[in-house]
């Protein structure tokens, strides 16, 4: 299978454009040498002409005009997406949907929660139903039963729940569900080969270590280096560990996780403009350099 990275930064992207941040004032003036990012979402095919979109960022546009195979190549209108896959109801992975609008009707997997969500507090299947078709919708279970995507027939999916909250405009924001937020198990069946991927992980439990075993490639939450970080770059008062976000660094955080993991390939996405990790000369990414684990950014193509 074909893994392509889209887009690697947490919402809001890299450089952000209302921050001025040590990273994003960094890598506006030229004195940091990172790469800007987009905000995070994956393409997936197993035969390079159809593809599955994992999340829609608010950056499609530009993330599909840097993609050629994403392009349309048959017709005077086409399109190589062969179904969206929603891994939550987030801005950053959703908003992408409304740019979409042209090529509808979509096939839109995602949880019973999620598509509560976008009929309710965002409600972009209401919306999006007023163009040609709209969003249809495909549940996904989240027992662990694997499906597939038309188009796509050599991959299999399964859906991980994973402990998370459902964004503000949730109208059950207080009282986490099952379903609020993914991790994907994908498989190629030829080869057997396989991804966890998971842009939003709060906490592992062992049915989530067991799954990451069984991953040739681990893709995952790469949000923040310390809990407390948005506070200590005074752009915020939020804890990582409030929105979902396992950080990289300290007890039970995503190094030590990973620690269990010395046969696979790992990389972390969907990274916050104030991590340390997007400075290419930080100690923090020198010692995840030193650890085996890589950073997304856009562009990367990942062949399993
Ligand atoms: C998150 O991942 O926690 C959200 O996307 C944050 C946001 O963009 O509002
Ligand atoms: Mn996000
Ligand atoms: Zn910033």
């Amino acid at each position: 299978m074909h893994i392509r990275i889209l887009g690697s930064a947490a919402g809001g992207g890299f450089p952000q454009w209302n921050c001025n941040c040590h990273n994003c004032a960094g890598v506006r003036n030229g004195s940091l040498r990172a790469q800007r990012r987009t905000q995070s979402s994956i393409a997936l095919s197993d035969n390079g002409v159809d593809w599955i979109l994992c999340n829609a960022s608010p950056d499609i546009r530009a993330q599909f005009e840097s993609f050629p195979l994403l392009q349309p190549a048959r017709q005077v209108r086409d399109t190589a997406i062969a179904g969206v896959i929603l891994l939550d109801s987030q801005i950053d992975h959703c908003t992408g949907l409304l740019s979409l609008r042209e090529g509808c009707p979509h096939k839109v997997w995602c949880t019973e929660m999620v598509h509560q969500d976008l009929s309710s507090g965002f409600p972009l299947f209401n919306m999006l139903s007023h163009w040609n078709g709209g969003l249809q919708w495909q549940p996904i279970g989240l027992e662990g039963e694997p499906f597939s995507i038309p188009g796509c027939n050599h991959l299999r999916l399964r859906a991980i729940p994973l402990r998370s909250s459902a964004p503000p405009y949730s109208p059950h924001r207080g009282n986490p569900q099952p379903g609020d937020n993914i991790g994907l198990f994908i498989e190629d069946r030829r080869s057997g080969a396989s991804l966890f991927y998971a842009p939003g992980l709060g906490q592992v439990d062992d049915q989530l270590l067991e799954w990451m075993q069984r991953a040739d490639c681990l893709l995952v939450d790469g949000t923040l280096w310390r809990d407390d970080e948005m506070c200590v770059c005074e752009v915020g008062d939020k804890l990582g560990s409030e929105m979902g976000h396992l950080p990289q660094s300290g007890p039970g955080g995503m190094l030590e996780v990973l620690e269990g993991f010395p046969e696979q390939r790992k990389i972390l996405i969907h990274i916050n403009n104030t991590n340390p990790i997007l400075d290419e000369d930080s100690t923090e990414r020198a010692l995840l350099e030193r650890r085996g684990i890589e950073v997304a950014y856009d562009g990367l193509d990942i062949f399993l």
